[in-house]
């Protein structure tokens, strides 16, 4: 069994260097700004926006949109932009928007979106795991586009058929061919979207299998489970999703874990500061209404595990005001003002 301290480690992206290998996965919806810099602060070394459109991107759809999805910190880099694309020219427009805004430090292409309004109607994200030629093109896109690094993020297969793993593995060695610098699976098939136990073999092989970096997703939950599967499948690096939601301090947690096999967790009111810290970082990027909305939807992650958690959750998502959310920081957390 490798000794636990080697399995954080530094890493290099194409150009990009990153100072651990521990990365806060895209989330649609959750890793806005705010969100970013929590997991900064706990040493994520790379993060990336939530996918979208290059339309979106571009703001062909909505300019405040595509200046939120843009919204950039320096203490928020390196920085993973993901695109959602279906055809190659737009994805193009979008990633020479990106070099010459200078938000990115990579671009994420994203394979792996099983949604049905994604994967189904609009023909992206997972869809192109049955179509590696059409993937690969769009990869050859993007690297020839720009300086900007590419990477790409897919499942390991739409379903777990021998035929559906197939195709995914080879649009991951094309990719990687036409100049990916890492790929991240995550180890489900499309059509298990989040709910079957992610199967971290899949990580391994493709470790073996592909030339360029690979990081691992997939049931990522605990720091203990971060550790055991960079262990187990002695992949690059740790994608890390829903654990880091309402827990961003997971980053910390993993390398103390890694560097003397126990970490310090965290104090319900530190907890509550978070869920406050997060609640004024969405107030400041969408204003007071946006901001208490988002709040309303995602705060109730920070109640995992504190003595009154249904509570906690209720009082969030009936919150009506600032004041709301300081009374359930100060009567469910703990926190003192
Ligand atoms: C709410 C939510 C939104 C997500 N949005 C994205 C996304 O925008 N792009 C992407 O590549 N993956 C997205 N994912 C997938 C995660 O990045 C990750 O691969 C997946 O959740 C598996 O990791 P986990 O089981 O540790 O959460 C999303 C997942 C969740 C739960």
């Amino acid at each position: 069994m490798p000794d636990s301290r080697n399995l954080v480690h530094s890493i290099t992206l194409g150009p990009v260097a990153l100072s651990n290998n521990l990365v806060l996965a895209p989330m649609h919806k959750r890793t806005h700004l705010p969100f970013r810099l929590l997991c900064r602060r706990e040493g994520a070394a790379l993060t990336h926006t939530e996918m979208a459109t290059p339309r979106e991107l571009l703001g062909h759809e909505s300019a405040s949109k595509a200046r939120n999805l843009l919204a950039s910190d320096p203490a928020d880099r390196p920085l993973g932009v993901q695109v959602l694309p279906r055809e190659p020219d737009l994805l193009v427009e979008a990633v020479v928007m990106l070099a010459r805004r200078g938000t990115a430090d990579l671009v994420d292409v994203n394979f792996a979106c099983p949604s049905r309004r994604v994967a189904g109607r609009s023909r992206r994200g997972a869809a192109f795991l049955r179509d590696p030629d059409a993937a690969v093109q769009l990869v050859e896109a993007a690297v020839g586009a720009s300086p900007l690094p590419v990477t790409v993020k897919l499942r390991h297969g739409y379903t777990n058929s021998a035929e559906d793993t197939r195709l995914a593995l080879d649009l991951a060695r094309g990719a990687a061919d036409a100049g990916a610098v890492a790929v991240t699976v995550h180890a489900r098939s499309a059509d298990q979207t989040y709910h079957h136990r992610a199967d971290w073999t899949t990580i391994a092989r493709w470790t073996e299998a592909l030339r360029v970096p690979v990081f691992g997703s997939g049931d990522l939950k605990t720091p203990k489970a971060v550790l055991a599967m960079l262990r187990e499948t002695g992949c690059a690096g740790a994608s890390i999703a829903r654990g880091a939601f309402g827990a961003p301090w997971i980053f910390r947690q993993v390398r103390e874990l890694a560097e003397t096999n126990s970490y310090r967790p965290v104090t319900p009111a530190e907890r509550g500061r978070t869920f406050l810290e997060h609640y004024e970082g969405l107030v400041n990027q969408y204003g007071e209404r946006v901001g208490l909305k988002y709040i309303r939807q995602i705060g109730r992650v920070y109640a995992r595990d504190i003595p009154g958690a249904a509570e906690a959750r209720a009082a969030i998502q009936n919150a009506r005001s600032a004041a709301d959310i300081r009374r359930v920081a100060e009567r469910w957390f703990g926190v003192t003002f």
